[in-house]
């Protein structure tokens, strides 16, 4: 495992496990517990995803000391002021069954995130989250909010895959000491990615499914990837990552398939905050 160190000075694995839409809760306590023993120690999970407590209880049957694992969850848009926030971290963290999270998200950039983000900081300060930060926050929102607090986001999770790069967010990222976070590094299968031939031919080089050339692109560039898989083949598949490394020129052609767009609707789209309200 490769690590990349927070602005709080703590270790943060640079490959995660993610658990959107793993709706069953059978179903995600098995996943999340087949990815623990493949090794992997951050799980992402979120007071939307409805899995908390399926996340938590997989933690606890695993034997895997609290102290190795990162576990992030994440605040929704319901919740997001500084009066609702408390007790829905509350919440969380009942579910999960852990007095801290090591790091908790504003999930969305909408609603109160001036008095969520002063919770937040309030959790931070008392020690029941590790580290805070954002996620779908883009360089206008991630500067506007690091400008007015004292605590600047350490992380944001973001879209981020080959075909939609995010490297307009680095000056910004870098300027606050904020970690990038990739969802969707598969772009949550809406595109054909995983079929692309730029990929497939570098991962065939290296021996390495197109999956995994797209996690390792993410890992080298220092961004935390987050795959999602109900699969035991593909969860093992996806963590087999740190055994090769991807050349300048196969990060170079990488490049070249930025297309600057989001697998879905941006979150500046009218049309997509709505839509997100209404889910
Ligand atoms: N902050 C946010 O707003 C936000 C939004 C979305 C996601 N996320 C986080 O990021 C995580 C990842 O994003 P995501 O789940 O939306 O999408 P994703 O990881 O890009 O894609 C998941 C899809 O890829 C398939 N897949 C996984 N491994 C594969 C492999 N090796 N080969 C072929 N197909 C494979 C999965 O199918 P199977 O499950 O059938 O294997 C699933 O359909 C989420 O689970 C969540 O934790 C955060």
């Amino acid at each position: 495992m490769e690590f990349i160190r927070l602005a709080t000075g703590a270790s943060m694995p640079l490959l995660g496990f993610g658990t959107y839409l793993i709706k069953d809760l059978a179903v995600c306590e098995r996943a999340v517990g087949d990815a623990l023993e493949a090794g992997y120690r951050l799980i992402d999970t979120a007071q939307f995803y409805g899995n908390e407590e399926a996340v938590g209880r997989a933690i606890r049957h695993s034997g895997v000391p609290r102290g190795e694992l990162f576990v992030t969850t994440k605040l929704w848009i319901s919740d997001m002021s500084e009066e609702k926030a408390a007790p829905a971290f509350g919440r969380s963290l009942e579910r999960l069954g852990m007095d801290y999270v090591d790091l908790y998200l504003l999930h969305h950039p909408f609603g109160d995130v001036y008095g969520a983000w002063r919770a937040a900081q309030r959790f931070f300060r008392d020690g029941r989250a590790r580290a805070i930060g954002v996620s779908n926050f883009y360089a206008d929102r991630v500067t506007d909010l690091a400008l007015n607090n004292e605590i600047r986001p350490h992380v944001d999770q973001l879209e981020t895959h080959p075909y939609h790069q995010r490297r307009e967010m680095e000056p910004t990222l870098a300027e606050y000491g904020t970690a990038h976070q990739a969802w969707g590094p598969f772009s949550q299968g809406k595109t054909d990615l995983l079929e692309n031939p730029v990929l497939k031919a570098i991962g065939e080089k290296h021996g390495k499914t197109t999956a995994q050339v797209c996690l390792r692109w993410l890992t080298q560039r220092g961004v935390c990837a987050l795959p999602k898989s109900t699969h035991k083949a593909r969860i093992r598949e996806n963590f087999q990552i740190f055994d090769f490394r991807l050349s300048a020129s196969d990060m170079a052609a990488i490049a070249l398939l930025d297309t600057g767009k989001p697998a879905g609707m941006p979150h500046t789209d009218p049309n997509n905050i709505k839509r997100i309200y209404a889910m």
